[in-house]
């Protein structure tokens, strides 16, 4: 059980972090560990990711609070974690997702909290472009997530739209870096030109994982 499993490894580690699938799970861990434990990656959050990009967007722009982020896709595990964590730097966060794919409700509710008290907001739309019109930063993530491989054919079709091509950047600020967690599917939601284009922050993004994990090991291990 996570419960046994919990005990067992709190004998043999000073910390844990576990990449999974369901969110229960991590939870359960935390509760039975006597050590640390780090999200890192559910079906519902991936904050480890978002520090990385909360460290990139810092690096890259000089400051978070008033960026405008645009987030264009699925509003998965992903964008959940970016949004509130965006919230909680003041920065002004849009998702623009069809229909059915909006990030979950209580994660919006607790990101426009910290928006408010932060002076940043949280927006949810359904045009890509409006979205992505004067963004500071692009942002986008798989259409399909682990374990929605069966549905990945309705996904592409409902998603279509969503795509960051060499188009979308243009709408945006023209110092505008884009944004991917990797690993990305060139042709569904981002071509394989702008991921490697001038604008493309993606490998810093990729190298700040390892950064932004080691802070936050400093941090919380003992
Ligand atoms: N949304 C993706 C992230 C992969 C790092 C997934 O959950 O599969």
């Amino acid at each position: 059980t996570i419960k046994d499993t919990a005990h067992v490894l709190s004998r043999y580690l000073d910390g844990i972090m576990i990449r999974t699938f369901a969110q229960e799970e991590v939870e359960d861990l935390a509760e039975h560990a006597d050590v640390p434990v780090i999200n890192g990656l559910t079906d519902y959050a991936h904050p480890a990711q978002a520090l990385a990009d909360l460290m990139t967007i810092r690096e890259r722009l000089g400051r978070l609070s008033g960026t405008r982020l645009a987030y264009l896709g699925d509003g998965n595990n992903v964008c959940i974690s970016l949004m509130v964590g965006a919230a909680r730097f003041g920065m002004r966060f849009v998702a623009a997702t069809p229909e059915g794919y909006e990030p979950d409700a209580t994660a919006v509710t607790s990101a426009r909290r910290a928006a408010v008290q932060m002076g940043g907001t949280v927006e949810l739309v359904r045009d890509a472009v409006d979205a992505a019109r004067d963004a500071d930063v692009l942002y986008t993530d798989v259409w399909t997530s682990m374990g929605q491989e069966e549905d990945a054919e309705r996904r592409r079709r409902d998603l279509a739209g969503f795509q960051i091509d060499d188009g979308t950047v243009e709408l945006a600020q023209p110092d505008a870096i884009v944004m991917h967690c990797l690993p990305a599917h060139y042709g569904e939601e981002i071509t394989e030109s702008v991921l490697y284009g001038p604008q493309s922050a993606v490998w810093d993004q990729a190298e700040n994982r390892l950064h932004a994990q080691k802070a936050l090991m400093a941090l919380i291990m003992r």
